[in-house]
Parts: structure tokens; C-alpha cells; sequence
């Protein structure tokens, strides 16, 4: 088997004249959990459905487990457990049916399907709501069920595009220890998200993307380290423009983003200090994490 699971090498994609990905480059090791990060179009659903081939680039190639993409697309899909970004499931269908009727997609039999079926039902926490349609399902059900209908043809890899969004925190921390025991046995996974600490837990590697390229890319504690390598220090309750310049000879960095003022400081007792005379504020002193980097790569408004 290949060590590569996925290659991207120079794609672009563009929609009319809008470039959506842009000379993009990029490889995931097989075992390996890769996170594509960024905002609201940035472009990660279209390199997700590149790699399926369910869109084509207009330049570059794209291989996936050893097969080039979108030419052999069918032939990967096989292999791939696919999480779109909004569900697909059939409303009308019992959460059995919709599984029944995915399992034959790959060519498996009602038996087959039934064997697997409780592991995955297991999977999603499902097990009471087998003969449940679909539309009589919450939100996170819904999501928790596609989710384990990826795992159905035992899939060697995972493309998901926001795999746990709109799960509740309980069902979310349940989904990644799950995903946790998958890649320990050797899954690889792609997946989106805007949950930066579903990606600091999960990803080996990730990348940011702004407007379709990679802005950044590495480990996310390297990243973290790197792009912030200091203490942050959350100010709110009082008017940001005017502690800024308070604080701002002890300070790094500032930025202000709405009514809250984030201070990155080596020295975080020096700012203290200076806010210990002004009543009202609140004051939340933490280590650096991806969230601070993602905001500092795309912009919060930078004010120093
Ligand atoms: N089928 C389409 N036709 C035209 N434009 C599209 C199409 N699909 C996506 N786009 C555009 O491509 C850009 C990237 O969209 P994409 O869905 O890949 O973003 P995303 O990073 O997944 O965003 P989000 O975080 O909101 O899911 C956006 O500007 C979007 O409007
Ligand atoms: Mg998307």
C-alpha cells in the first residue's frame, strides 16, 4: 500500500471567475489525521469533493490511495467512508433503511449490512432509534448516523467536512474518542472544521487556507508555538481602545476584536498590574492555542 494517501499537487478550481483554490499543493501520509482549516469559503467542502472526485480541478493532479482523481474516482470512493458537509440521508427512510440502502451502493448484501449494523448503530449511539425515520430525528442524530454510515464499506479513509458540527458536547467529545480509535488502527482521516479544538485534539497536521491557499501548515502545538509563543490575556468589560494604550508598553501584541481586548504578553504579570487599579473587567489569563492562531492567520482586526 501506498505511504501517501492523498496528493494534491497545484490544483486550482474556479467557479465562473472566482479562483476558489489556488495552485493548491499538499500531501497526507497514510495513518495520518490532516485538518483543513479556514473561514467561510475559503474552500475546503471544494477540496473535499475534489478528492472524491465529485468536482473536477481545472489544473493539477490529484491522486487518492494509489489511484488518480477524478479519472478512477469510483474506484477510490470504495475505499473512502465519505461525511458531507450537509447530510444526505433519505427523510423517509428508518435509520435500517438508510443503512440497507448505502451498504448496496458498495455492493454489500442485506446480510452483510446487518452484520455490521450494530457496530455502527453502536457507533452513532443510535441502537434506539433503528426503526426511527430519519425526519423524526434530531439535528445531531442525523449527523451522528451519517457519520456512522461512512464507516459501512470499513473505509480506509475518512474525507469529513465538518464531521461534528451540530453535536452536542457530549455527543462531540464521544465522536472523537471514537475517530481517536479509529486512527489508532491505522484509519486515515481529512477532515474539516471550524472547531479549533476538535483539530488541536485530532490532527497530526493541518493547514489554513484564505481564498484557497495554504497560509500555513504544521503540527498544531508547532504552530501554536511558533505563530503565538506566548501567554494571551482576555480583557473585557471596559472600553479596549482605551486599555490598549495602558497596556500596551508591557504587551507583544494587541489586538481588539469587538468588545474584548486579547493582549499577548511574555510577561503577563507586568499587564496584570497595570489593570489591577480599574474595576469592572474581567481578566482571563490562559496559554496560547489554535484558535489565537487561526484569528491571527485570517485576521482578527490587528491593532499593534
Ligand atoms: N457549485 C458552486 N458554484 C459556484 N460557486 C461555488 C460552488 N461551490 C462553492 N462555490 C464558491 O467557492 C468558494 C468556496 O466554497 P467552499 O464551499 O469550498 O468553502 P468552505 O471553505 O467549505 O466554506 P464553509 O466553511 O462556509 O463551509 C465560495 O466562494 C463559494 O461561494
Ligand atoms: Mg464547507
Amino acid at each position: 500500500m501506498s505511504m501517501v494517501a492523498i496528493d494534491l499537487a497545484g490544483i486550482s478550481k474556479r467557479y465562473g471567475d472566482k479562483l476558489v483554490v489556488d495552485g493548491l499543493s499538499l500531501s497526507v501520509a497514510s495513518g495520518e489525521c490532516f485538518g483543513l482549516l479556514g473561514p467561510n469559503g475559503a474552500g475546503k467542502s471544494t477540496i473535499a469533493r475534489m478528492v472524491l472526485g465529485m468536482t473536477s480541478p481545472d489544473a493539477g493532479q490529484i491522486t487518492v490511495l494509489g489511484v488518480p482523481v477524478p479519472a478512477r474516482a469510483r474506484l477510490a470512493r470504495r475505499r473512502i467512508g465519505v461525511v458531507p458537509q450537509f447530510d444526505n440521508l433519505d427523510p423517509e427512510f428508518t435509520v435500517r433503511e438508510n443503512l440497507l440502502v448505502y451498504g448496496r451502493y458498495f455492493g454489500m448484501s442485506t446480510r452483510e449490512v446487518k452484520a455490521v449494523m450494530p457496530s455502527l448503530l453502536e457507533f452513532a449511539r443510535l441502537e434506539s432509534k433503528v426503526d426511527a425515520r430519519v425526519s423524526e430525528l434530531s439535528g445531531g442524530m442525523k449527523r451522528r448516523l451519517t457519520l456512522a454510515r461512512a464507516l459501512i464499506n470499513d473505509p480506509q479513509l475518512l474525507v469529513m467536512d465538518e464531521p461534528t458540527t451540530g453535536l452536542d458536547p457530549h455527543a462531540r467529545h464521544l465522536i472523537w474518542e471514537r475517530l481517536r480509535a479509529l486512527l489508532a488502527r491505522g484509519m486515515t482521516i481529512i477532515l474539516t472544521t471550524h472547531f479549533m479544538e476538535e483539530a488541536e485534539r485530532l490532527c497530526d497536521r493541518l493547514c489554513v487556507l484564505e481564498r484557497g491557499r495554504n497560509i500555513a501548515e504544521g503540527r498544531p502545538h508547532a504552530l501554536i508555538d511558533e505563530l503565538i509563543g506566548c501567554e494571551v490575556i482576555e480583557i473585557y468589560g471596559g472600553n479596549p481602545h482605551e486599555l490598549q494604550s495602558l497596556i500596551s508598553p508591557y504587551a507583544q501584541r494587541i489586538e481588539v476584536s469587538g468588545e474584548t481586548l486579547f493582549c499577548y504578553a511574555s510577561d503577563p504579570e507586568q499587564v496584570r498590574v497595570r489593570l489591577r487599579e480599574r474595576t469592572g473587567l474581567r481578566v482571563l489569563q490562559r496559554p496560547p492555542n489554535l484558535e489565537d492562531v487561526f484569528l491571527r492567520l485570517t485576521g482578527r482586526e490587528m491593532e499593534k
